[in-house]
């Protein structure tokens, strides 16, 4: 495993949760670790049963021998940071970087009104203008904070030290490529950049030190807040598909459409992905609930996967086939 990035392909949520978890239990990896924005993003786990809703620790707190960061690039909310620590039971195990910035209430205040809420439609959490004040150099950072000071430390230093002593790191990117500042469809975007180059940034690994990128995609598109969706489809139809999602931090119901090529090729490439994890298969193929070896599933369900890795020229490694961690086909060896 080594040094392992998953990141989202489409818009957020993809399922990169539920690949997390499963990879967490089958890897063991010593640490895992949080880029991406901050509790904007919703990752849901799902365990023997018990669904976790995570907006600031890892997704891979459900392996509870693995040692939890969150990177400096990413922006903290001290009571929902808190409050998911103490729920999991993960006091002695959790490190938030030193110069992780935080997000103060007035933040939240400003992102609940005006354009961002009415224009761009953003989760509401303070995500946007607390990375505006950190880049007026005006934010308070972690190590500021005396509510969490005892989770504080350098993260940077632990994931390189661990990488430099051959230990695998699992480095988990949040919200979706093409929500990226920089690559997405600005300007309905998060942020900060999100892709693969930008999460390790979050951390502070070179490029040099990355083993396998995994890019997450659903069998179908879905999109929360405003923006361009290609092959949109209607509210109704997008019940009477069964593919309807309500956003995990917002509750908004999102908007979805058929799988899109183009887009994901796209993203594979600014991505430099080497495998792909396909979540949801079972909602496209009901038949396929649960299944958890390639060869059970459908004829096509498998044209389905066969296609994808055709024209996309990447391989399939993690099938989801239901909302449990092991609700997979694992292909990755
Ligand atoms: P913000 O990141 O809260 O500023 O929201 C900007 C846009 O990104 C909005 O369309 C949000 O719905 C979307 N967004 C941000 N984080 C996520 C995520 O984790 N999943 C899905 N959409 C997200
Ligand atoms: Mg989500």
């Amino acid at each position: 495993m080594g040094c392992t990035v998953i990141v989202g392909g489409a818009f957020g949520d993809e399922g990169k949760g539920k690949i997390i978890s499963h990879v967490a239990f089958k890897n063991n990896p010593k640490i895992a670790v949080r880029g991406g924005v901050g509790p904007n993003a919703g990752h849901t786990v799902v365990v023997g049963g018990r669904t976790l809703k995570l907006r600031m620790l890892p997704s891979a707190v459900v392996n509870d021998k693995i040692e939890l960061m969150i990177g400096a690039g990413v922006l903290v909310d001290p009571q929902i940071l808190t409050k998911e620590i103490q729920e999991t039971h993960s006091e002695d195990r959790t490190t938030v970087d030193y110069k992780s910035a935080l997000i103060e209430p007035k933040h939240i205040e400003m992102d609940r009104q005006g354009y961002l809420k009415d224009k761009i439609g953003t989760t509401g959490t303070g995500t946007g203008p607390a990375n505006s004040d950190r880049i007026m150099r005006s934010g308070r950072l972690a190590k500021d904070e005396s509510s969490i000071s005892k989770y504080v430390g350098d993260v940077a230093l632990k994931v390189n030290h661990a990488l430099d002593s051959d230990a695998d790191v699992l480095v988990e990117g949040t919200q979706g490529t093409l929500l990226s500042l920089y690559h997405g469809t600005y300007p309905f975007v998060t942020s900060k950049d999100v892709s693969a180059s930008a999460i390790c940034s979050d951390v502070g690994i070179g490029p040099k030190k990355v083993t396998d990128v995994i890019a997450v995609f659903k069998s179908y598109f879905t999109r929360v807040g405003a923006g361009p969706l290609e092959g949109e489809l209607s509210a109704e139809e997008t019940v009477s598909r069964g593919w309807q999602e309500y956003g995990s931090v917002t509750g908004r119901l999102r908007r979805a459409a058929p799988f899109d090529y183009e887009l994901a090729k796209r993203s594979i490439m600014l991505n430099s992905a080497n495998k792909l994890a396909l979540t949801k298969l079972d909602v496209i193929f009901p038949k396929c609930q649960g299944v958890r070896e390639y060869k059970k599933l459908t004829e096509d369900a498998k044209k389905f996967v066969e296609e994808l890795e055709s024209r996309l020229g990447v391989p399939v490694v993690y099938i989801g086939t239901g909302p449990d961690a092991d609700h997979i086909i694992d292909r990755n060896g």
